[in-house]
């Protein structure tokens, strides 16, 4: 049976993109849309959208609507886009006061208000289209107390009385806190105890808690993970609420999109490139060598990164590791990302320390993103945690081996190659320290210097099937069971 979904995200692809939110908001969505579900999607219009190339529908009877947050009064439109192949409709919400800055996040006073005025929006369109959802799913803490306002702000509204709530965790790292003395911002008046009253003690409000405490269910992005946010190591404070919510959480694995993300017909390549014919890839790490002036031999190894620096990628793995393993192997390596200041001038440093065979680009470079996953031998990825991880997937696909950690869905996407058996797709190291990182690396070039086991890890490899239409099914299936299917 089709469903009425109401999806709020702070970011979708192609029109807002910090990080993998936006690939599965974006991929997730046309997905179910595909399947002939009826998917709304809200999130915000932030000023740097390029409309140019969008065909933008502002909604007549949604202009200039009041939108109350607290005792805070804005004034919003709502502009319909659709996603590109799909008849998914996008409603931006256009609020300039909220979302004309530089970059879709800030550490702007108000960053609470923007987000909740995001979620507060959606109910209101929803109440101004007359439509009744049947699933509210919200994505991390931006939308996080979507389920607490269905139960309080909107419970008197009988076009909400069959909704049920969803929480996706992509990222439990960003919690959405804000102090406590911003309580009236919420709205809540006398339902106000159903706040965390041990947080509002300690003078502060974490949205991502609330998701958590009120939603009718809560996934996150791998099985692995589902069970590591469980435990005080990867919980990040929130493992005790998470546990008492049982299996009220799931892991659900990101899929690939696999129309952006295929050697085979990838628009951003000149060349391409599948299992049978592997000499385009050899001709793409030609040219971006080439373009980027590294110097090495037709067998030298190439090593890619393509990452936000944050402390959750596990960089700092690579500072003890990486100077060691370029001086004494024939390593190259291109590294594109940008972030906290330390990991971006290690990454500087090593360029300098290794010229012609490191090149850092500092930066978001979508078009770049694909060659390194086209061009590159493997694909370095040492998380301290990571939900799911889109990059060792795509690696996967493009024949380009992935070094990761075994944590979250890094674990549950790439199985560790034994050339005993030449199972495998990747290498797979458990402990986050400097010798498994180097043990790593070293266990990649030896097993690159054998072409025989690694070009069976690159087919292995290639043979995964991430495709979103099997973990479309699994989040229909739990919206199914949440509405008693
Ligand atoms: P996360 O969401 O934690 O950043 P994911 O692996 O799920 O990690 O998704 C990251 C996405 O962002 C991928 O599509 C990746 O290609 C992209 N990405 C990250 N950094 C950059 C960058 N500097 N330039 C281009 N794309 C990037
Ligand atoms: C997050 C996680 C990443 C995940 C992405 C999409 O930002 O860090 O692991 O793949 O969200 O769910």
């Amino acid at each position: 049976m089709p469903l009425r979904v109401c999806f709020i995200t702070a970011e979708i692809a192609p029109l807002a993109k910090s990080g993998g939110l936006a690939d599965v908001s974006s991929a997730l969505t046309r997905h179910l849309s595909r399947a002939g579900h009826d998917v709304r999607v809200f999130t915000p219009g932030y000023s740097f959208i390029d409309r140019s190339k969008l065909e933008v529908h502002p909604v007549e009877f949604l202009q200039d609507v009041p939108l109350e947050v607290g005792p805070h009064r804005y004034r919003c439109s709502v502009s319909t886009v659709r996603l590109p192949g799909s008849s998914a409709s996008v409603h931006l919400i256009e609020c300039p006061e909220l979302y004309a800055r530089p970059s879709l996040y800030t550490t702007d006073a108000d960053e609470h208000l923007r987000f909740l005025a995001l979620t507060r929006a959606a109910f209101e369109c929803c109440q101004r289209m007359a439509w009744s959802p049947q699933i509210l799913h919200c994505n991390d803490w931006h939308a996080a107390f979507g389920p607490l306002f269905l139960r309080t702000l909107y419970a008197w509204d009988r076009l909400f009385h069959g909704t049920r709530s969803v929480l996706t965790i992509h990222n439990i790292g960003y919690q959405g806190v804000f102090g406590a003395d911003s309580i009236d911002d919420l709205g809540l008046g006398p339902d106000s105890y159903l706040l965390h009253q041990d947080d509002l003690r300690a003078g502060k409000i974490n949205s991502l808690r609330h998701g958590i405490l009120y939603a009718d269910a809560i996934t996150t992005v791998s099985p692995t993970h589902a069970r590591e946010i469980c435990t005080p190591q990867y919980g990040m404070g929130l493992d005790h609420d998470l546990r008492a919510r049982g299996d009220a959480l799931v892991g659900i694995l990101n899929g690939v999109d696999y129309d952006e993300w295929d050697p085979r017909c990838d628009r951003h390549l000149p060349l391409h490139y599948g299992p049978q014919n592997l000499d385009p890839k050899r001709e793409l790490k030609r040219r971006l060598l080439d373009r980027f002036g590294l110097r090495g031999g037709e067998r030298t190894p190439l090593a890619g990164i393509v990452s936000r620096l944050t402390l959750q990628k596990g960089i700092e793995l690579l500072f003890g590791a990486l100077p060691q393993v370029l001086a004494r192997r024939d390593l190259l390596l291109i590294a594109l990302g940008s972030g906290e200041p330390k990991y971006e001038e290690f990454f500087a440093r090593l360029q300098r320390d290794f010229p012609f065979r490191v090149v850092f680009q500092r930066g978001y470079d979508e078009p770049l993103a694909h060659w390194i996953e086209a061009a590159s031998d493997m694909f370095i990825m040492p998380s301290l945690y990571e939900p799911c991880g889109l990059n060792q997937m795509y690696s996967l696909r493009y024949g380009t081996v992935p070094i990761v950690r075994r944590t979250g869905g890094l674990a549950d996407t790439v199985q560790h190659y034994d050339p005993a058996t030449r199972q495998g797709t990747g290498i797979v190291f458990n402990d986050f320290d400097t010798p498994a990182m180097i043990w790593a690396l070293e266990t990649a070039l030896d097993l690159y210097a054998q072409p025989l086991h690694w070009t069976r890890m690159m087919l292995n490899g290639m043979a995964q099937d991430f495709s979103w239409d099997r973990q479309t099914a699994q989040y229909v299936a739990l919206y199914e069971r949440l509405l008693g299917g």
